[in-house]
């Protein structure tokens, strides 16, 4: 390396750094929690709905699970697919709760982020096009161009809940289309797909020959009694989808890195080769804790729904009381996506508001095009922390 006056000389660091990684983008959501620390730091009293992570405590018979594996030595190599009685669990999981027609040889454990990463590494060739929701959680695009294809955006709309509608997905299939990406419920909508949503995506990707990939990590996060629908399990959908799902969000256990994808044999093959070469398996010992939280009480996973239930209620009652804020109440996950009337794009008015309000969320752009003059709001924090954010921000748009 060459150094000019002590800085490295730029233009020789960029001949260093591969093209794949020179396209992809920095994270909208990371960057402002970045930000947030910051502002922290200098003592400033942020308030965050930024980061998409429950702010409940993993319940304690996972941790006992994951502390008495560890006491008993579970610290060694596993198979790369995972712990045979976990694959067990999640495949009666998948089976019994979802419909999925699969057994414990189509489950390989992995977090849920790796399982994206994985399938699309395994999937999509240079130049194949990936249908995706527009707006769409900050990590699709990027596994799509570091696979060397192409994010094809289909916009979801207000009117339509935000949905993924088979209507809008059929006008953007090409020869080169190779997937449809889907996420019901969805960051950063919380929109749910219907039965007619995931039927009609169904027989697009029957009648075009296409590969699906059904992120449903906000499964069990759904509010109002609705019911959530696998698009694995609907007739013949088995055979061409990766439905990847995780612990995360449903037992507050983001820091665990642990989650897991459903594939057909061929599917699951060669996923599990890109597994192989990456990370090898998930953490042994985190793999107990899993297994615990599927095959223990599900108490846990009631309050924690009820809980998010009840914020989203109380964000969406104080946001009335923010005349230049719009939004239908979300069905699912725990993120709001409101529009908001200003002329300044959604990246300058979240900076703005962390200026002003002191309270940090994510500029919709971030998420895509058609996430502009958006701002997503994650609720995912205690219920004071909201109603002071959702005041402040109250006071920051009256001075506007
Ligand atoms: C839609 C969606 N999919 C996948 C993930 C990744 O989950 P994990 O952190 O468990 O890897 C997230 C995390 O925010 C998400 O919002």
């Amino acid at each position: 390396m060459v150094y000019i006056a002590g800085i490295p000389d730029p233009l020789l660091a960029r001949t260093m750094i591969a093209d794949r990684i020179k396209n992809v983008k920095d994270s909208g959501t990371m960057k402002m929690k970045e930000i947030a620390g910051q502002k922290k730091a200098e003592g400033k009293k942020i308030i965050s709905f930024t980061v998409g992570e429950p702010d409940f405590d993993t319940p304690k018979h996972i941790v006992e699970a994951a502390k008495k594996a560890l006491d008993e030595g579970k610290t060694r190599y596993l198979d790369a697919p995972g712990l045979p009685a976990l694959r067990e669990a999640i495949a009666k999981r998948s089976k019994d709760g979802s419909g999925i027609p699969c057994d414990a040889s189509n489950v390989l454990v992995t977090p849920t982020k790796q399982a994206i990463f994985e399938t699309i590494m395994a999937t999509v060739n240079p130049g194949e096009e990936v249908i995706m929701p527009d707006p769409a959680w900050v990590t699709y695009e990027p596994c799509v161009a570091l696979a060397g294809g192409k994010a094809v955006p289909a916009t979801t709309r207000e009117e339509s809940e935000f949905r993924l509608l088979p209507e809008t997905v059929a006008e953007l299939i090409t020869p080169k289309t190779k997937m449809i990406l889907i996420n019901s419920p969805s960051n950063p909508c919380g929109s749910v797909a219907t039965k007619a949503d995931i039927k009609g995506l169904a027989d697009l990707a029957k009648d075009h020959d296409l590969v699906v990939l059904s992120d449903e990590v906000y499964e069990n996060i759904m509010f109002d009694g609705l019911k959530h629908y696998s698009i694995a399990a609907e007739p013949g959908m088995f055979d061409r989808t990766i439905t990847v799902n995780g612990f995360s969000k449903t037992y507050a256990m983001t820091g665990w890195r642990l989650g897991w994808l459903v594939a057909p044999k061929p599917l699951f093959k060669a996923v599990n080769k890109v597994q192989q070469h990456s990370i090898t398996h998930a953490t042994t010992f985190a793999q107990y804790g899993g297994l615990a939280a599927l095959t223990g009480p599900q108490d846990c996973v009631k309050e924690m729904v009820k809980e998010f239930s009840e914020r989203r209620d109380l964000v969406m009652r104080l946001m009335k009381e923010i005349p230049q804020l719009h939004c239908d109440k979300p069905k699912g996950a725990f993120y709001v996506f409101p529009r908001y009337e200003s002329k300044m794009d959604s990246e300058a008015m979240a900076l703005y508001l962390m200026d002003k309000a002191e309270v940090a969320l994510t500029g919709g752009a971030s998420f895509g095009g058609a996430g502009a003059q958006h701002l997503r709001i994650s609720y995912a924090t205690n219920k004071k922390n909201i109603e002071e954010g959702m005041t402040r921000l109250k006071k920051a748009f009256e001075g506007m």
